[in-house]
Formats: C-alpha cells, structure tokens, sequence
C-alpha cells in the first residue's frame, strides 16, 4: 500500500497528494486573507492621518506648528517622538499579542485566533474613531495591535495548512494581497477625508472597523484546519473536513501523513518553544526569521507609512502627497498579483533574487537624487519630485512580488508541525519587532541621516540577494509536512543540521480500525 510506504520512508514520500482547488479552499482562503486587510488598512491610514492638520492640531500641536514654519528643515518637520508612537504603538502590542497567539493558536485552532483578531480589532477601531485625548488613541492602537497579533499569526498558517501544495503559494499570497488592497484603500479613504476638516481623520481610523466586521462574519463559515484537527485529537473531523476541502475521497496518505507529523511532534516534546532550540529546527528559525527582518529593511514601511510625508518634504501640497500615496498603493496591488500567478510556477527564489535588483537600483538613484537636489530649506525641482515618484513605484512594485508577500508564506511553510506554531511566532514577532524599530526611528533617522537613509536600506537589499541566493532552499510545490525531507535536508548548508539526527521510527498508525468511516 502507497500509505504504508510514505509513512515509512518518514512522510518524504515525494509526491503531491490528490487534491482538488475547490470552492471550500477559495472561499476560505479569501474570508481569512480578511486578517490581511485589517493589517494592511492600518498600516496604509496611520501615514496619512498623522499628516492631516486636524489630528496634529488635536493630539501633537507641537507638530502642527513646526509643520507651518516656513524655514522648518524639510528633512526634520515630522520628527516627534509622540507621533512615531502613534504609528509603532500598534507594533509593541501586536509582539506581545503574537506570543499569545500562537499558544491559543496550537490549544484552541486557527479558526479562533482569527475570530478573537477581529474581535480585538473592531475594539481598537471603536476606541480610536472616538478618541478623546491621547490616551485613548494609544489605547485603540493597542488594541489594534492585539489584532494584527492574532490575526498575523493564524491567517498565513491558516491557508498553508489548507491549500494543496501546488497552490499553496498563490492562495496564501491572498493575504499579502489583501494587506495591499488594505493599504490601498486606507490611502483613498484619507485622500477623501483631507478634505473634512474637523473629522476626517475619525472616519479614517474608525474604517478599520468594516474589515475587521468582515472577518468576524465570514470567520463563522470557514472550516478548521485538518491539521490543526488532527492535532487536537480530532481525528474524524479532521478526515471528513480533509475529504471536504479536497474534493476527493481518497485522502488517506494526506491525512496519514498529518497523522504522522503529529505523531512525531507529540513523541518529540510537547513544548514546542523548547523543540524550537534543538539543532534540528535552526535552519528554519533562522531563515524564516530572518526573512521578516530583511522583508523589512527593505525599508518598505517607509513608503507605507510616511509616503505622504515624504512626498510633502519634497515639496508636493498635502493633497497631491495623498494622491502620489493612492498611485504607489496601486501599484502594490498589481503588483502582488505578479506574485499570485508566477510563486508556483517559477518558484520563490527566483522572485525574491530579481527583485533584489530592482529594488536596490530605485533605492539607490533615489537617494541620489535627494541627495543632489533636496538641501535642508529648499524646493525640489518638481521634475525631480516626479522622477521619485516613478522609482517609488518601481521599488514598491519589486517589494511586492517577492520579499512581501514571501516574508510570510515562506515561514508559514518551512517548520514541521512540532515546531509551526511557536517558529511561525518568532517570525511574526520578528516582522512586528523590525516593523516597529523603522516606523519609531524613521522620521528621527530623516531627520540626521537625509538622503542618506536610502543608501543605508541600499545595503541590507544587498545582504537579503546574498543570503537568498546562498541560503534559501526552494520550497515550491512541496507538501508542507515534507520540507524537512525535501527542502532542508538536501540543502547545500543547512543538510549539515540534520547529520545526528535519528530518523524518526515510522508511526504505527491504525487510524482505519479505530475510527468509523463512511
Ligand atoms: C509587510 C508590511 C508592508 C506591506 C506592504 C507586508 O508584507 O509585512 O510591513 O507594509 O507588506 O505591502
């Protein structure tokens, strides 16, 4: 029997198992890509609404004022520790929410980590829209936070654990792509309420609020993960909701080998934290952490985050820098679409490594050209100003068919299953710690280091193509239980990792006489 050979040779059995792309799998996959759009709205409104006179006059005066001194030094108009706040808060939380996270995820499911996201999240969007004082701002941005914590951790392991292994790219890409449409629509939205004097910026952050409703309504119609089942014991759940999503009967050697992936990690330890520490699982921490650090000094955040503020100290009016901001995340839409059609057919690598080229020549010739033209008190040419524009579209356009969207679908499916939840943390963590560290020091960096700042993320692009290229197994259309065999330990450097380690005895599964099937 097929079943018992994979079993024993360990689960490296090679193949793809049967599988539909059904309707199941796309209705649920979009419901949760959801949690992207809570994620990536926030992200998109904060640059926007710290840029607006009403919110700087209400909760940062000091701001307000320097804004409109006319000799203010363009690079340091914005720098404020209490305005980074605003924007990074979100962060602090959402790392110590992560941990949370991923100790409900593995206990409860992923089904009620994304239900309790949208609950934390449709909290901080209350809390924020009515905002009294600043206090109650920072408090709906932690809230936030405890959202996009939840929400960042299940999601992405969410998809990889119910999509087949040759859609897995494109459908988890769904989230990235919803954290662009996200950012996208947060920029229309602040476009529009600049105009509204008083009260745009409550409309902007209470928006946040119609996403996260989303989640929580199509939330009740998602199915568990068959893992995530298995896992807690659910064994006949697990199978009929495996026959469900896949679309055909026979799904035996998947589900034996879920089964046997939680054999293993149930007879390794059942701390993963603690598993995360053996030689075994470092190749995978490393990678998948360190791709959300780079995924990050990309310096990405600065154009999410500060794009209208960047494009004011260049010289463009506050509504032109809001518009420039609504073309770049137009781009960034398309753009993760590339990603969609091409991350199973052509692989991961092969986007990751071309996109490094193109990121790293726009960095550079824009940090040139501020260089050149942008002094401390003057106005940049407008020709200038536009030329900038065009290379942050080519930068982001870069960003967003590779290191984006494969900052979360590659650590979402590089751990085993006795290491996902906890390794999945370290790198969400990692993406929220980096995320936080250039949304609180950017404007301060600006503000010293000028034009300066780009040739700084010019060398971490550099770093990220040396390691992608040395490094990074491909991942491509392996099944998600089988990326130890197939990925890791057959990789130039990291196979080394492996050398000690037992093969673990084949799990003696009689799943067919204990459970009633029909
Ligand atoms: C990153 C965010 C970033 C966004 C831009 C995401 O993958 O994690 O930090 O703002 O992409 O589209």
């Amino acid at each position: 029997m097929p079943t018992v050979a994979a079993l024993e040779s360990g689960g490296g059995g090679g193949q793809d198992f049967p599988a539909k792309l059904t309707g199941q799998v796309l209705i649920c996959s979009i419901i949760a890509a959801f949690g992207g759009l809570m994620f990536g709205y926030d992200i998109g409104i904060s640059g926007g609404v710290t840029s607006m006179d009403s919110f700087l006059m209400k909760f940062f005066h000091e701001v307000y004022e320097r804004k409109h001194e006319v000799k203010e030094n363009n690079y340091c108009k914005y720098d404020n520790e209490y305005l980074q706040l605003f924007t990074s808060s979100l962060y602090l939380a959402a790392i110590v929410a992560s941990f949370a996270a991923s100790l409900f995820c593995k206990r409860f499911g992923r089904k009620p980590t994304i239900q309790a996201a949208s609950i934390f999240f449709l909290l901080g969007a209350i809390l924020d829209a009515a905002a009294l004082n600043i206090y109650m701002l920072i408090a709906g941005r932690l809230f936030l936070g405890a959202g996009v914590g939840f929400g960042n951790q299940a999601v992405p392991l969410f998809i990889s654990e119910i999509a087949p292994a040759r859609y897995r790219g494109g459908l988890n890409i769904c989230f990235q792509l919803l954290i662009t449409v996200g950012i996208l629509v947060a920029n229309v939205i602040n476009y529009g309420t600049s105009q509204l004097q008083e009260y745009g910026w409550r409309i902007s952050l209470g928006g946040a609020a119609v996403p996260a409703i989303i989640l929580l309504v199509g939330s009740f119609i998602i199915v568990e993960t068959p893992t995530s089942l298995i896992e807690r014991g659910k064994l006949e759940a697990g199978l009929k909701t495996l026959r469900r999503i896949r679309g055909v009967h026979d799904v035996d050697r998947e589900f034996e080998e879920i089964l046997h992936a939680t054999e293993l990690a149930k007879k390794v330890e059942t701390n993963s934290f603690r598993n995360l520490m053996k030689r075994s699982s470092r190749p995978q921490l490393i990678c998948g952490t360190i791709l959300q650090v780079f995924q990050q000094f990309t310096g990405i955040n600065v154009i999410m985050f500060y794009a209208p503020v960047l494009f004011q100290t260049m010289g463009f009016g506050s509504s032109a820098s809001l518009l420039s901001a609504v073309v770049t995340g137009l781009v960034n839409v398309i753009s993760t679409l590339v990603a969609i059609f091409t991350v199973d057919r052509f692989g991961r690598r092969v986007l990751l490594l071309e996109s490094v080229f193109q990121m790293l020549i726009a960095q550079s010739v824009m940090g040139g050209i501020l260089m050149k033209f942008l002094q401390s008190t003057n106005e940049m040419p407008q020709l200038y100003a536009k030329i900038v524009v065009l290379l942050v579209c080519v930068f982001v356009a870069g960003f967003a068919w590779s290191w984006g969207p494969l900052g979360w679908l590659i650590p979402s499916e590089i751990f085993p299953l006795e290491t996902r939840n906890a390794g999945f943390f370290f790198a969400v963590s990692m993406n929220m710690l980096c995320t936080f560290l250039i949304a609180q020091a950017f404007l301060s960096m600006l503000c010293r280091m000028r034009s300066g700042i780009f040739f700084f993320f010019s060398a971490w692009i550099v770093l990220m193509g040396l390691f992608a290229g040395f490094f990074l197994p491909e991942t491509k259309g392996i099944p998600i239980d089988e990326m130890n065999e197939r990925a890791w330990k057959k990789h130039w450097f990291w196979k080394r990792y492996f050398d000690e380690e037992e093969s673990p005895a084949p799990a003696h599964l009689e799943w067919k006489d204990t459970m009633t099937r029909n």
